[in-house]
């Protein structure tokens, strides 16, 4: 497994992604309903930004592209998804892109590689996620990781749980 830098050829399958049902269930969609046409990410125009608090990377086995990792920096993210947030913090969404590859381990290396990118930069204290309150297998996946409930917040209509990553907690785990 190996995280790389999304290019732009990786567009087209990065928007045939977002139309997997368990996609859309992830992100609060109907995943019997074709993606409102608001939701639907432009792909090119995210891979092609030049701005230091976002980084998309696409999870690769043997060649091929199984997933994708987005890394913002929650402090400096244009939109302040996160509200009010301190720097120092990372925030990651991950999914895996075909249903055949969900459940196969490639999740859990593809977030290791990003935690340890995370916190290969010594200023950040912490990494946050936010799956939905009702996505209890990814809310177990991520304890697996080390993550600890921080709590339920509302993003919009999404009811979410919270959860960080701290410095301290994966170095322990790291030794
Ligand atoms: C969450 C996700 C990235 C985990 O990657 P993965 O490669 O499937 O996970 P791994 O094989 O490394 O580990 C298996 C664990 O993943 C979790 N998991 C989460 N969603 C899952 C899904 N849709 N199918 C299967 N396993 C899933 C389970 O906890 C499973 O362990 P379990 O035996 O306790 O149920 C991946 O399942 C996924 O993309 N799910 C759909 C999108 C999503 O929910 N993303 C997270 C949004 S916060």
């Amino acid at each position: 497994m190996i995280l790389r830098p999304a290019t732009q050829d990786d567009a087209p399958l990065l928007a045939a992604w977002d139309e997997k049902p368990h996609v859309k269930w992830c992100t609060g969609f109907d995943p019997d309903l074709p993606l409102p046409d608001e939701a639907r990410e432009d792909w090119a125009a995210q891979i092609a930004r030049d701005v230091d608090w976002l980084d998309i990377l696409i999870g690769e086995v043997e060649g091929r592209a199984i997933g994708v990792v987005q890394i913002i920096d929650p402090h400096l993210e244009e939109s302040h998804y996160w509200g009010t947030c301190a720097p120092n913090q990372r925030a990651i969404d991950i999914w895996i892109g075909e249903e055949s590859d969900l459940a196969r381990g490639f999740g859990t290396q593809m977030m290791r590689l990003a935690i340890a990118r995370c916190f290969a930069d010594l200023t950040v204290a912490n990494i946050l996620i936010d799956p939905l309150m009702i996505n209890t297998a990814a809310i177990r996946f991520y304890r697996r990781l080390g993550f600890v409930d921080v709590g339920e917040r509302r993003f919009g209509d999404d009811a979410c749980q919270v959860m960080e990553l701290r410095r301290a907690q994966w170095e322990e785990t790291e030794t």
